[in-house]
């Protein structure tokens, strides 16, 4: 059978070849092709495959197909890319789009917007009606529609083929910071979209929007932080709908086509950790929310984090799942969390499907600081991620690691979640800023019901310090970037790179693009005047501390800034928790219960000594298929693409990737073969690593 197909489609293949040579328009999916059309697979988001051609018995086979280089970089691009009637659609660590004949690697066109971008672009949408094939790519604050045969803007959307995610938010679009690292999810003809925004003032509102997808036009929008009259207004001070920011969609959302719902997780308010200017619940940051996808209308909403002080953004796409109870068939919706817990609910109705117990915390000791006083947590599932940081938790890596340990373990205040960050004191987060689950995503396996999920397992820690505010370059950069790089600017590499030794790396007016357009995490400064712009880069370099006669930053002044995400690490760079520091969970989301869980990941040069199996830092997410296998690459510093017995979580292949694999794979069925393509990229293998991108193809040799 699968020969017959195989020939066949071999067949069309040659006609179409002979008809219209290699730039053959798209064809409608035939027997023996599989697409993998969307962000996560589908609308539903579950990153599941029915293929099966690679399975159990013959995985240890794969092999490079091929492989497609794009000579850009550095980056960290977190690309999953899609394929679409044999063309596979990508982005590249600068973020050109490029099509590639999805058989064998082939460029087939290259989108170069002239701008360059930085830091994670995770994917294309694509439409298509007749004739009219579109791909939906984010580059900057721009989302361009191009013709997917071609590459060529489409010139009748938005302007000259893009629309602009600063215009329309009821504030000055010069002065906004929105990139869509996500990409949209299309419902019949809307694009929906949410977008990355700083996690301090000024941050631009974090509504959700539905453009036209012929005509770029906006069809709808939903606000996060509701205006006067809406739904959740009063869990806000009253002005601020008008000068807060961010409760933004960063992660993705999941489409219910067939009810027309549309699944959108929201990430905390700005700023991330001081929220005395927002005092309540802050509807609809950290929440899941229902909206009719055709008019935006919400239908129900979550709210898993009241009052976010902790940057708890809901990290992943919800998955569109279903599940048994009581007999019976539900269609659920699963959302996991930074600190390693998943929700389900009634995809109709918001019911949660485990119970979700409302807990007390601490009160904050934080001037002007409300922390809420309960916040829900779901009873079950048992939580994919360690909670409560102990002594007994730390590294033994070596004697003298641990007494170290140990010592400055003593001086952080450690109370699981919830624990309201203080001034002076280092508290603990655990799992860490990025979680838990992150961007990359969970796998769901209609065939089980199992959710497959990546997650980290490190002690971050934060605090407080009084903002002096003024207007000298060390004090902008105080205001404006220490959070990230930290007062000293060490950093958190890989994650933030330490800005000690950048004088000779990066000159003067490379620095004022950065500040400019951002890149990765890390948001632009639209709302510094130029000369701000200029101390802070002449800090930056020299330490000189040049005063400014006034400054035209953040309209909100805060008392109280962040001091830098500070990761546990050890003087050798290595997680001051003890292993594992990154692990695979197979969750039943019909029980409850775990069908296993193991550690992912390695350091090459600690597997070299007797540490072996210690799980690692990693990003990037899973997919399922019918063949019975779970693949995943995201391992930061080992490069390895793995394949595990979806049933057992037993390893059954894994290759070496010329970069690691910090994207989430796809697979797909082209010619009667099936492919599995990851990006390998190694973003997040440190700053010293090389990263670029490079989109390698497995698949079985052509004769077993
Ligand atoms: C929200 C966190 C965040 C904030 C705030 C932030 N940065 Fe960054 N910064 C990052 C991240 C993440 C990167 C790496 C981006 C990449 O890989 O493209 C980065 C990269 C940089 C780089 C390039 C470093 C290199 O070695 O390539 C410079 C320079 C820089 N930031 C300066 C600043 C300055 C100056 C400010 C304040 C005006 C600032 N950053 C604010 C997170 C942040």
């Amino acid at each position: 059978m699968a020969c017959q197909r195989t020939i066949l489609t071999v067949a069309v293949v040659l006609l179409l070849l002979g008809a219209a040579g290699r730039k053959a328009a798209p064809v409608a999916a035939q027997s023996g092709e599989q697409d993998w059309p969307a962000y996560g697979g589908g609308p539903e988001d579950i990153r599941y495959s029915e293929l099966k051609q690679i399975n159990r018995s013959n995985v240890s086979r794969l092999e490079v197909a091929w492989t497609y280089d794009t000579a850009d970089g550095p980056g960290d691009p977190q690309t999953q890319p899609i394929m679409v009637s044999g063309f596979l659609y990508g982005i590249t660590p600068r973020h050109k789009v490029v099509a590639l004949d999805a058989a064998n690697g082939k460029q087939q066109w290259r989108f170069d917007s002239g701008m360059s971008g930085r830091g994670p672009n995770r994917g294309l949408a694509y439409w298509s009606d007749g004739a009219d094939q579109r791909v939906f790519a984010a580059i900057q604050s721009y989302v361009y529609a191009l013709n997917a045969r071609t590459g060529q803007p489409i010139a009748d959307f938005g302007k000259e083929g893009r629309i602009d995610l600063r215009e329309g938010l009821g504030r000055d679009p010069e002065k906004q910071s929105i990139v869509l690292t996500t990409p949209g999810i299309i419902f019949k003809d809307l694009l929906i979209v949410g977008g990355r925004e700083p996690e301090g003032l000024p941050a631009p509102p974090g509504d959700i929007r539905a453009y036209d997808v012929r005509s770029g036009r906006l069809r709808w929008s939903f606000h996060t932080i509701p205006h006067p009259g809406e739904y959740g207004y009063d869990t806000w001070p009253k002005d601020a709908w008008t000068y807060s920011g961010a409760a933004n969609n960063w992660a993705g959302m999941a489409l219910d086509g067939k009810r027309g719902i549309v699944y959108v997780p929201t990430g905390s308010a700005a700023s991330d950790f001081y929220g005395a200017d927002r005092t309540g619940d802050n509807l609809f940051a950290n929440s899941l929310i229902a909206l009719n996808a055709a008019s935006g209308e919400r239908i129900w909403h979550f709210q898993a984090v009241k009052h976010d002080v902790w940057d708890r953004d809901f990290p992943s796409p919800p998955s569109l799942v279903r599940v048994k109870r009581g007999g019976r068939m539900i269609d659920a919706v699963a959302q996991t969390t930074k600190q390693g817990w998943v929700y389900v609910f009634d995809r109709t109705n918001g019911k949660p499907l485990f119970p979700i117990e409302y807990r007390k915390y601490p009160a904050s000791t934080v001037p002007d600081e409300v922390a809420s006083e309960t916040q829900p947590l779901p009873v079950k599932p048992a939580p994919f991620a360690r909670q409560l940081l102990t002594q007994d938790m730390l590294s033994h890596r070596t004697p003298k690691v641990h007494e170290w340990a140990v010592e400055r373990f003593r001086t952080f205040r450690s109370g699981g979640q919830f624990l309201p960050f203080s001034v002076g004191s280092e508290t603990v987060i655990f799992p860490g800023y990025d979680g838990g689950a992150e961007w990359g995503g969970s796998a769901f396996d209609p065939e089980t019901g199992l959710l497959y999920v990546n997650a980290n397992d490190l002690a971050w820690t934060g605090s407080l310090v009084e903002d002096q505010g003024g207007s000298s370059g060390r004090k902008l950069y105080l205001t404006n970037c220490a959070n990230c790089h930290g007062d000293n600017m060490d950093g958190a590499p890989p994650q933030i790179p330490s800005l000690v030794d950048l004088r000779g790396k990066r000159g003067p007016q490379e620095i004022s693009a950065i500040i400019r357009q951002g890149g990765g995490r890390m948001p632009s400064f639209p709302n510094l005047r130029s000369p701000d712009v200029t101390a802070i880069v002449q800090y930056v370099l020299s330490g000189e501390n040049k005063e400014l006669e006034t400054t035209g930053s953040s309209p909100v002044k805060h008392k109280y800034r962040f001091t830098g995400y500070h990761k546990f690490l050890d003087p050798d760079g290595y997680p001051a928790v003890a292993p594992p520091w990154g692990t695979l969970n197979a969750i039943n989301l019909n029980t409850g219960e775990y069908a296993w869980k193991i550690p992912l990941g390695e350091y090459p040069e600690l597997t070299a000594t007797e540490m072996k199996n210690t799980g690692t830092e990693n990003y990037g997410g899973p997919i399922v298929t019918a063949g019975g296998l779970v693949f995943i690459a995201a391992t930061n510093f080992d490069k390895k693409f793995r394949a595990f017995d979806k049933r057992t979580g037993k390893l059954l292949w894994e290759a070496t990737l010329p970069l690691s694999g910090n994207a989430t794979p796809i697979t797909y069925e082209l010619g009667g073969r099936q492919y599995v393509v990851i990006y390998a990229t190694g973003g997040k293998a440190g700053r010293q690593k090389p990263s670029g991108g490079i989109y390698v193809a497995f698949a079985l040799p052509k004769r077993l």
